[in-house]
């Protein structure tokens, strides 16, 4: 399989094995960096993992930094990214097998290193579900973002309908009492 694998400064080495590990397995792997321990920012990385496969380069991303809260929640922003943050094997596998999830987040500081292996080759061998009920659930999810999007755009009309009454109506007050259309 094709893996993209990116953290944080906080878990570079436990990255790096990640990365061997991988390799060991056969896996063809994007190691999206960071490479040292300088200071750096962790929605760098969410997002080229994320890109990476949105744009099916890669097969399946994995996000490792501290907690794993940060880069998995810039990774899920990504379009077309399911991510669990796992911290155990049961939930690797349900995330494959309900939500036919496509990135794996890992807390490199919360879960040790053989079990973050045992959730990964979880992750990477549980096969996708596709039920009709599974199938309508991750639809439900992939359209929140078009909802939203809806909402917004019907809460700024309503704003702007309610700005311009607002403004006609004070335009008659002062016409009425200024008798500007006399004026003119
Ligand atoms: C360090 O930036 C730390 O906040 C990060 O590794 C992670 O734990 C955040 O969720």
């Amino acid at each position: 399989m094709k893996i993209s694998i990116g953290c944080d400064h906080i878990v570079t080495e436990i990255k790096n094995e990640m990365v061997k590990y991988l390799k060991g397995k056969g896996h063809e792997v994007f190691d999206e960096g960071t490479f040292d321990n300088e200071r750096t920012h962790y929605p760098i990385y969410g997002r080229k993992v994320g890109l990476r496969v949105s744009s099916k380069e890669a097969d399946f991303g994995i996000v490792i930094c501290g907690t794993g809260v940060g880069i998995s929640n810039a990774a899920s922003k990504i379009p077309g990214i399911r991510l669990s943050l796992v911290r155990d094997v049961l939930t690797a596998k349900t995330a494959r097998e309900k939500l036919d999830a496509n990135v794996l987040g890992l807390g490199g500081r919360i879960t040790g290193a053989g079990l973050m292996q045992n959730i990964t080759d979880e992750f990477l061998a549980a096969q996708y579900e596709k039920t009709e009920e599974n199938e309508k659930l991750i639809e439900r999810i992939n359209n929140l973002k078009k909802e939203n999007e809806e909402i917004k755009k019907e809460e700024f009309l309503n704003f702007w309908d309610q700005s311009i009454s607002k403004y006609l109506k004070r335009w008659n007050e002062l016409k009425n009492k200024f008798k500007i259309g006399e004026m003119i």
